[in-house]
């Protein structure tokens, strides 16, 4: 830390009180996308540190990971492969899927398995990391078609991820704390 860029683009975060549900407090990314120097600190700060690590796959996760995921990948000339919820990739039989928990129920990540060969080295993107649910079964997608996860990124990591900042043995890199 010590990065003094991070306070900004966390106070450019809006935290928007019991959104979706009673009692979660929402990290709103869209006040950051707002804040032209905050999101491109962001982007920057993710580009400096994957553009010298042979990455040739950006990942990014459906939605907020589209919002990322992009601008990165350009930056450091890596392509993206979006990673979508169910049922809104094209092509039968070209289509994997993996499921997670959620509190209540389940849901699921898709991706197309042309789009990624074997050997590629991976890196994840999304906006916020709670549980990891998500980040495992975008991990468990990529392992399938054999890729290398070098790393999930996201702007914001809730402290219930134990501190421990991996994710099935994969490192993962936080900006900033929810508010
Ligand atoms: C949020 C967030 C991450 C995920 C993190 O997305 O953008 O993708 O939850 O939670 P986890 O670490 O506990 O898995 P959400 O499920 O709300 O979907 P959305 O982007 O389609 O709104």
């Amino acid at each position: 830390k010590g990065d003094p860029r991070l306070q900004a683009i966390s106070d450019a975060i809006r935290v928007v009180p019991h959104f979706p549900k009673p009692g979660i407090m929402f990290q709103d990314i869209t006040t950051l996308l707002l804040d032209h120097k905050a999101f491109k600190d962001t982007v920057d700060i993710f580009v400096d540190r994957y553009r010298d690590m042979d990455i040739s796959v950006v990942a990014g996760v459906e939605a907020r990971g589209f919002m990322f995921g992009p601008s990165i990948a350009l930056a450091i000339g890596a392509k993206f492969v979006p990673l979508r919820k169910p049922r809104k990739l094209p092509g039968t039989g070209e289509v994997i899927a993996e499921a997670y928990d959620l509190e209540y129920g389940s849901d699921c990540l898709e991706m197309h398995v042309g789009a990624v060969q074997p050997g590629e080295r991976v890196i994840v993107i999304d906006d916020l990391v709670a549980t990891g649910g998500t980040l495992s079964a975008a991990i468990r997608l990529l392992e399938r078609v054999g890729a290398q996860v070098v790393e999930c990124a996201c702007v914001i990591g809730l402290r219930e991820v134990k501190g421990q900042r991996r994710l099935n043995g994969k490192p993962l890199y936080i900006l900033v704390e929810p508010r």
